[in-house]
């Protein structure tokens, strides 16, 4: 039986209207423009209005991602939304969407992978479609992160926004994605979490004391030794070499992280993906943020290899090598 891919139809991506620079930060905490530029690359970020959801901004992505790849709602056979900010905790923020877009019926869940989401939701539907249980997926990253950032607290304030990218996904005899890496190592958790859930952590507090937790200069050393080890897997999974690579779309956190990760694939920052300065860490976001800006900006064509990798709270992290 011929080999079953699954093929980039169509992208999207969303983000809320209001922009905050550096420079607005430097009115609340005690920064500055030059230490966020040079620690991180960030010159702004975007930030939900009040009231707008993870699942707003998702559906705006998906509906643009829909559009892109000629796919009515009603074709889809599954969803898969990365997020570690869903709108209420049940239902999940995938069937908040399902219903919003009129895909009712077919199956719709979230994955949690802080910042892998995107990518490890990607991995999934990869498979479905693989095993020949799905023909047309949507698979959504979306975030609100802002709204678990302690706005008092610069070592984590000026790093995060707010975002969300989607792709269509459509079984194909041509490829396709060639492979998905998924890994994690709960035993880094202290490094970067949030206390608070329904089971743990839950107080009558006001905002229930959810705050973003992190060691940023572990968090930072072993993102970078990480990524080194994941694109050396990933290219022997999919049978490739380096400089078959067209295209490096990493998660964006940090410039400097991206930049190391460039270096190992030997690659010119001319053939990676960058919107870290624009968008700052929108966690499972970024990585369809990235991609949708790369397709629509004309920098990304059809035929081209790209290598999608994350890195995020758990630890987690996982990659993509695709012929988009
Ligand atoms: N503005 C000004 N100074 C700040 C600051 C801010 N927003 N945040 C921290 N500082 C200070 C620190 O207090 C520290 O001061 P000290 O030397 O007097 O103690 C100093 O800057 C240097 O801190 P350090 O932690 O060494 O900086 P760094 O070069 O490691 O950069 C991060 C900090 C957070 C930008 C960097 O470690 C990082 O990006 N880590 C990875 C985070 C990440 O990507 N998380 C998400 C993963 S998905």
């Amino acid at each position: 039986m011929a080999q079953i891919y699954a093929r980039i139809t169509g992208t999207g991506s969303a983000l809320p209207e209001r922009v905050v620079t550096n420079a607005d930060l430097e009115k609340i905490v005690e920064t500055s423009d030059e230490w966020i530029r040079t620690r991180t690359g960030i010159q702004r970020r975007h930030i939900a209005a009040e009231g707008q959801t993870t699942g707003d901004l998702a559906t705006e992505a998906a509906q643009r991602a829909l559009e892109a790849a000629g796919v009515k709602a009603s074709e889809l056979d599954l969803i898969v939304l990365g997020t570690t900010t869903p709108d209420i905790i049940f239902p999940s923020t995938a069937c908040l969407v399902q219903h919003r877009l009129g895909a009712n019926g077919c199956a719709a869940f979230d994955v949690n992978a802080a910042c892998s989401g995107f990518v490890y939701a990607l991995g999934i539907a990869d498979k479905f479609i693989r095993s020949g249980q799905s023909r047309k997926v949507l698979v959504i990253g979306a975030e609100t992160l802002t709204r678990m950032v302690d706005w008092s607290e610069r070592e984590t304030c000026v790093l995060f926004g707010d975002g969300a990218g989607a792709v269509v996904l459509e079984a194909s005899g041509e490829p396709g994605i060639y492979a998905t890496l998924l890994h994690a190592d709960g035993g880094f958790k202290h490094l970067l979490y949030n206390p608070v859930g329904v089971s743990a952590g839950f107080t009558d507090e006001p905002n229930h004391g959810v705050r973003i937790n992190m060691s940023g200069r572990e968090v930072f050393k072993v993102a970078v030794k990480t990524l080194d080890s994941l694109v050396d897997e990933t290219l022997q999974a999919a049978g490739m070499e380096a400089s078959q690579i067209d295209w490096l779309i990493p998660h964006q956190a940090n410039l400097r992280i991206i930049e190391a990760t460039a270096k190992r694939l030997e690659m010119p920052m001319e053939q990676v993906i960058v919107t870290v300065h624009e968008h700052a860490n929108t966690s499972s976001g970024s990585v369809p943020l990235a991609l949708d800006y790369a397709v629509r900006s004309g920098k990304v064509q059809r035929g081209q290899n790209l290598l999608l990798e994350a890195f995020g709270g758990g630890f987690t992290w996982a990659s993509a090598l695709l012929r988009y």
